[in-house]
């Protein structure tokens, strides 16, 4: 599938979400991060304001700010819209209601907004489409991807998932995966054979939960190291 700017539909978690998805530790939030399909989530920013340097890495990343401002604007009514429709697939306790969402998610894509431009000079957003990473192997200690592989599995083929995987795996000590199920809340098909394949090469798996749930059912992430 072709990634073109009509198809892009920016749409982006805060920092508090990002470690309660991956259960980050003081530890962890001080180690050498690579966040992988990042787009306008506000985790880097966060994370520079703190004085911590991620690398984030996303195809969206091709496109200037003001290109990516005007398509949140193009399309955020229709994701609210869409939200409205589903409401019964997530968890209304943390995030309260539709409107709390769309403030919520307001709120990070504007503080990637404002960190973006920088932040692609200084290296810090960097164009990469996976299943492809342009870094070295082992540069990271640990490389995270919120709501991109088996989010997209309907659409996403078993292959890209294995490949993108062990891209990952290659530049970072470990790996964290957050969710395991599909946009349309099912379990994803692809987390049983990825697990079965990873532990075939030697690799050390885990399906751990963690104290995050906005999609129903949607409150575990896989561990690989
Ligand atoms: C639902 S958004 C998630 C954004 C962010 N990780 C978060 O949780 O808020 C999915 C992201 O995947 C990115 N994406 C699409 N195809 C990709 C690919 N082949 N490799 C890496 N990222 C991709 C999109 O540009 C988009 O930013």
């Amino acid at each position: 599938m072709a990634y073109t700017y009509e198809s892009v539909v920016p749409w982006g978690r805060s920092f508090e979400e990002y470690v309660r998805m991956f259960n980050l530790s003081d530890a962890d939030l001080r180690s050498r991060i690579l966040s992988c399909a990042d787009g306008p989530a506000s985790f880097n920013a966060k994370m520079a304001e703190r004085g911590h340097r991620v690398i984030s890495c996303d195809p969206l990343y091709q496109f200037t700010g003001e290109q990516i401002r005007t398509r949140i604007d193009e399309t955020y009514d229709n994701i609210i819209a869409q939200t409205h429709h589903n409401i019964e697939h997530f968890v209304w306790t943390t995030i309260t209601s539709v409107d709390d969402l769309g403030r919520v998610r307001r709120a990070a894509m504007n503080d990637f907004l404002e960190d973006y431009e920088p932040g692609r000079s200084d290296g810090r957003y960097v164009a990469a489409e996976l299943p492809t990473l342009p870094f070295e192997e082992g540069a990271f200690d640990l490389a995270l991807c919120s709501h991109f592989l088996f989010l997209y599995s309907p659409i996403l083929s078993l292959e890209l998932h294995e490949k993108s995987i062990r891209s990952m795996c290659a530049a970072a000590a470990e790996v964290r995966i957050f969710p395991l199920l599909t946009y349309d809340s099912n379990l994803s098909p692809y987390v049983q054979p990825v697990v079965d394949g990873l532990k075939k090469s030697g690799r050390r798996v885990s399906i751990e939960r963690v104290a995050y749930e906005f999609q129903k059912g949607g409150n575990e992430m896989l561990r690989i190291s």
